[in-house]
């Protein structure tokens, strides 16, 4: 058990996409923080998702705040169009960024919460000169693309880095989330690795009883 609650994103990815609004208000029932909402573009990664129409429409039906996860080849282009989607959080992959910094001034300027997302790959001391910016840092511990893979257990190790680049640069990031493979087993590992936030679509979406899958996960 840890000291302090985890916060909840559930990944619309995993929702009844044919029956979205009683889906996402079930969701919202069960306790999450926020919704997940994950942008693929065929590019960046593998696969498509959705894009500005339906945020649109989720942002006026939302109890939540929208946590926006662009997997996108081009963010400085298009980040501006998410914000007036209604993003309150906005994560761009650093591998995909070609001036970050500026980003994450441009996302700040809006009034939108700015985070940097992080494959597997990809290490965390490029974070190093951005973390006195940052509000959210998203660690991927899946490739992204697809919901319901499976965790990829050294992503725990990056996890314990930032949290000791966190130290020695005296910058505490208030979000520090994990986002694939999250259940009731992973959970425990990546809050006692530093994570304070989970993303996890097939485990809450998934299951039978939500609001006792939210307090499993919460209270990990
Ligand atoms: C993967 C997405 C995730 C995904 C997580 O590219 O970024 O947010 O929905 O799904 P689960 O929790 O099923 O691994
Ligand atoms: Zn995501």
């Amino acid at each position: 058990m840890g000291t302090s609650p985890l916060s909840l994103s559930a990944s619309l990815l995993s929702a009844d996409w044919l029956h979205l609004e009683s889906d996402l208000r079930k969701m919202e029932a069960s306790g999450v923080d926020w919704h997940h909402i994950d942008v693929m573009d065929g590019h960046f990664v593998p696969n498509l998702s959705f894009g500005l129409p339906l945020i649109q429409q989720i942002k006026k039906i939302s109890t939540l705040p929208l946590d926006v996860h662009l997997m996108v080849s081009n963010p400085d282009a298009v980040f501006s169009a998410y914000l007036d989607a209604g993003a309150d959080l906005l994560t761009f992959h650093i591998e995909a960024a070609v001036h970050p910094h500026r980003l994450i001034q441009q996302i700040r300027a809006r009034g939108a919460k700015a985070g940097i997302a992080l494959n597997p790959g990809t290490d965390v001391r490029l974070l190093s000169p951005l973390l006195g910016e940052l509000d959210l840092v998203l660690l991927m511990t899946v490739n992204p693309g697809f919901g319901g893979q499976s965790f990829l257990p050294f992503c725990l190790s990056k996890l314990r880095d930032l949290v000791s680049l966190q130290t020695q640069y005296g910058h505490r990031i208030p979000y520090v989330s994990v986002d694939g493979g999250i259940d009731a087993v992973t959970a425990p590992q990546v809050r006692n690795a530093g994570a304070n936030v989970v993303v996890a679509g097939s485990y809450l979406y998934g299951a039978a009883d939500r609001a006792a899958a939210v307090s499993l996960l919460r209270n990990t």
